[in-house]
């Protein structure tokens, strides 16, 4: 296993739509556990791997505090949204800002799993949060798009000054 190289806003990669994942080889095993490894070692509850520059449909998340619900998707999609909720969201590819974002309190999805079957997913508060905000990335989607043009450029502001120090 290793530890991947997460990418951060405003890196263009970030911006790549992934491909479906037609077959479950060695390599993406390898993929999928490298992107266990790298989340858990960033304290994430989810990691798209366009974070790690594969354009590829994958995810995995685990919002268990400990450590033991881990979910492997492939080829994600939402198939139902239910509800409002606005929590405090960050992104392990954009460092030190965190805001609200609005998103379905409750949904359901479809996608496959590591031993290639189709599964369907339900869930609300955190996993759902979690859920819409990983398949964002995977359609080259950032949860700071979701903000105010105002609160974006003031993000986008900040961080180039933290680059420059
Ligand atoms: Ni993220």
């Amino acid at each position: 296993m290793a530890l991947l190289e997460i990418l951060h806003f405003p890196d263009p990669r970030l911006r790549v739509k992934a491909q479906p994942i037609t077959q479950i080889d060695d390599e993406v095993r390898r993929i999928v556990e490298d992107m266990y490894e790298t989340m858990y070692a960033s304290n994430g509850v989810g990691l798209a791997a366009t974070q790690v520059g594969i354009h590829r449909q994958i995810f995995v998340m685990d919002v268990s505090e400990t450590h033991n619900q881990r979910y492997c998707v492939f080829n994600p999609e939402i198939l139902a949204k239910e509800g409002v909720q606005l929590d405090n969201e960050g992104c392990l590819s954009v460092t030190g800002v965190y805001d609200k974002v609005e998103r379905a309190a409750k949904v359901r999805m479809r996608g496959m799993n590591l031993d290639g079957k189709l599964f369907e997913l339900e869930g609300e508060g955190l996993m759902a949060a979690c859920i819409q905000h990983e398949t964002d990335h995977l359609n080259g989607i950032l949860f700071i798009d979701h903000l105010s043009r105002l609160k974006q450029e003031r993000i986008r502001k900040k961080i180039e000054k933290d680059k420059r120090r």
